[in-house]
């Protein structure tokens, strides 16, 4: 299209957004566990929910499987990684009986969950845990105390129906991706029902699931569309598209390549809104502006309201080992 005839249309681009300091290193340890030790390295679980990140891995040589016994026996010497969404006790324990050596890439932000839903246990305490069933953070956090000891509350109904066996001694933890708003909604209510209801001594919800959030509700309002770069089963990047709609976007759409762009649909806008859920690497991002350049007179308009500066490092082992397959 010529550029006389390209309609304009003013970018909001949010920061910060993609990629967070747990999803970085979680990377990091796969691909340093490929130089240090060659492949095949198998990973357990999407090692962070992006399709574009799984291929790039394999295509160096990891291979993704979701139970350690997918591992054939003459590998059992090449490492294991579990992915940053963290896993039940019982992986490591099957891992050690299997004899597997593996490089566990939980975020340390989820690991400090676990901690502290241990903590409530070790207090008397029975643990709530505020999350979405199935979500393997969720499944993993659930596993790190004996079955029939966490209840799950996912909504403010589940909250207003839970029935304890002992409402004085309750201590919370949640997910580390939800929504903040939503989450605290929930708290509300269950502290309602149980004043004695002990929170985390730290927040759970993560300090990139909250700046992400925080980014697109100030850059949403006014918006004709929100495109959030993001998985479906991407649990932070789902809730940002529900942050931008409620925070006054017209539309919001969670698209993984600029391909799926239905430009029909997308029709004719003059503001679009434009954030990444953790888990999505940044060339995704410049694909979706150039597609829009394409077609539009397009202009970027930064919409930062905070700069991170976390930094995870990788297992002591990889920071000694040599490189060796380079
Ligand atoms: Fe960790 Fe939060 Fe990222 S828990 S993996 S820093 S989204």
């Amino acid at each position: 299209i010529p550029a006389e005839l390209k309609p304009d249309l003013s970018i909001r681009l949010c920061g910060p957004r993609g990629f967070c300091a747990g999803v970085d290193r979680a990377i990091q340890i796969v691909v340093l566990a490929l130089k240090a030790y060659g492949a095949p390295v198998y990973v357990r679980h999407e090692i962070v929910h992006n399709r574009y990140v799984v291929e790039g891995l394999e295509a160096k040589g990891a291979v993704f499987v979701e139970e350690l016994n997918e591992i054939p026996a003459e590998h059992q010497k090449q490492p294991v990684v579990f992915s940053a969404h963290g896993v039940p006790k019982s992986v490591p324990e099957d891992a050690q009986s299997r004899n597997l050596f593996y490089l566990d890439a939980t975020c340390p932000l989820v690991s400090k969950v676990h901690k502290q839903a241990m903590r409530h246990q070790r207090l008397g305490r029975h643990v709530v845990l505020i999350g979405h069933a199935g979500h393997p953070e969720v499944i993993g956090t659930m596993g790190q105390l004996p079955e029939g000891t966490v209840s799950l509350i996912e909504t403010i109904e589940d909250a207003d129906v839970y029935v304890p066996a002992d409402p004085d001694n309750l201590g919370f933890v949640t997910q580390t991706t939800l929504s903040v708003d939503d989450t605290a909604g929930v708290i509300a209510r269950l502290t309602e029902r149980f004043p004695n209801l002990t929170a985390p001594a730290a927040d759970s919800i993560c300090y990139a699931t909250t700046n992400r959030q925080e980014a697109v509700k100030q850059a949403a309002p006014g918006c004709d569309l929100f495109i959030v770069v993001g998985a479906p089963n991407s649990s932070n990047s789902k809730r940002l598209v529900e942050v931008a709609l409620r925070a006054g976007a017209k539309k919001s759409l969670l698209v993984q390549r600029a391909a799926e762009l239905d430009w029909a649909e997308i029709g004719d806008i003059r503001t679009l809104g434009l954030s990444a859920g953790a888990s999505a690497p940044e060339v995704i991002v410049d694909e979706i502006i150039a597609a829009f350049k394409a077609r539009f007179n397009a202009t970027i308009d930064l919409a930062i309201t905070t700069e991170e500066t976390e930094n995870f490092l990788v297992n002591r082992e990889l920071r000694e080992v040599p490189l060796t397959h380079e």
